[in-house]
């Protein structure tokens, strides 16, 4: 099989776990160099060692996105390493879900800091790059829940409408200077996403956590690998050919 990617340079947030993870394994096989961040050690390892297995070019780059500066590092230590940079997956997320009274407002500045700021900072820190290339890619992992509202993740609903909204915005400023944009929004994915916070469980309302688990348990998820591959379409298109935005639900996800 022809690889789609070679010579091309990949960076993937949340590179970690669930669809961050695929999405780099995906994109490395398809040839790309990537280069993999997170905040868990450990865990950015063990994809990284995968990657290698299979013949892949990997750099792992300690990161955590609410960090500006170490945002910052990372595009710099990947044109660095790979010298130059094509595609930026902004995957990292959080969801920290509950009711908007009586929430714990700390949750609301963490959910806003990874899935916005982090997005934000890592768009901003690659553009120099990609406008000096004339090229370049921008794939924002949003949500059906950046397009559709539900009560009782309204902050989470709040970030991925923003993550839409920047991605257009993002789109109608860089067209004219050839790099593309995409929005991708999946339904319920089978990941971690309910359970970590660095390994402590995330929703911090029990009632929460028992209904998004009730939920996911009602359908038949998605697999991380699932939107790996809209991922790869996305970016192994000719360059004339710029996918706004790909919604991906499980079959039997009606909401
Ligand atoms: N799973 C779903 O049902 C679903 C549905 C729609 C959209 N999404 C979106 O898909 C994206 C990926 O989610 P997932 O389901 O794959 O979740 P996941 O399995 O929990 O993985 C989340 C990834 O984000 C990283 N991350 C979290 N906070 C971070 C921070 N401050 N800095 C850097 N990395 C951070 C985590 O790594 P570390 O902990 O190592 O930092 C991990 O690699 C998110 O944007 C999410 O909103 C998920």
């Amino acid at each position: 099989m022809t690889q789609k990617l070679v010579g091309k340079v990949a960076i993937i947030t949340g590179a970690s776990a669930g669809i961050g993870a695929a999405t780099s394994i995906a994109l490395a096989a398809e040839g790309a160099y990537v280069a993999i961040a997170a905040r868990r050690a450990d865990k950015l390892n063990e994809i990284a060692q995968q990657i290698e297995a299979s013949g892949g070019k990997v750099l792992q780059v300690i990161t955590d996105v609410t960090d500006e500066a170490q945002v910052q590092n990372l595009i710099a230590k990947t044109k660095e390493t790979f010298g130059r940079i094509d595609i930026l997956v902004n995957n990292a997320g959080i969801a920290i879900v509950g009711q908007i009274a009586n929430a714990n407002t700390d949750d609301w500045r963490k959910t806003i800091n990874v899935n916005i700021f982090g997005v934000l900072y890592a768009t901003h820190a690659v553009l120099p790059t990609l406008l000096e290339q004339k090229s370049g890619h921008i794939v924002n992992v949003s949500s059906v829940a950046g397009r559709t509202v539900r009560a009782g993740i309204g902050i989470y609903n709040l970030t991925k409408w923003g993550v839409n909204a920047f991605s257009e915005a993002l789109r109608l400023e860089l067209t004219p200077q050839n790099i593309r944009v995409t929005v991708v929004e999946p339904g319920m994915v089978n990941t971690e996403i309910d359970e970590h916070k660095l390994g402590v469980k995330q929703i911090s309302d029990p009632v929460a956590y028992e209904k998004s688990q009730a939920l996911r348990k009602s359908i038949t998820s998605l697999e991380s690998e699932d939107i790996a591959n809209a991922i790869v379409y996305a970016v192994t298109q000719p360059e004339r050919v710029d996918v706004n935005e790909i919604m991906i639900r499980p079959t039997t996800q009606f909401w």
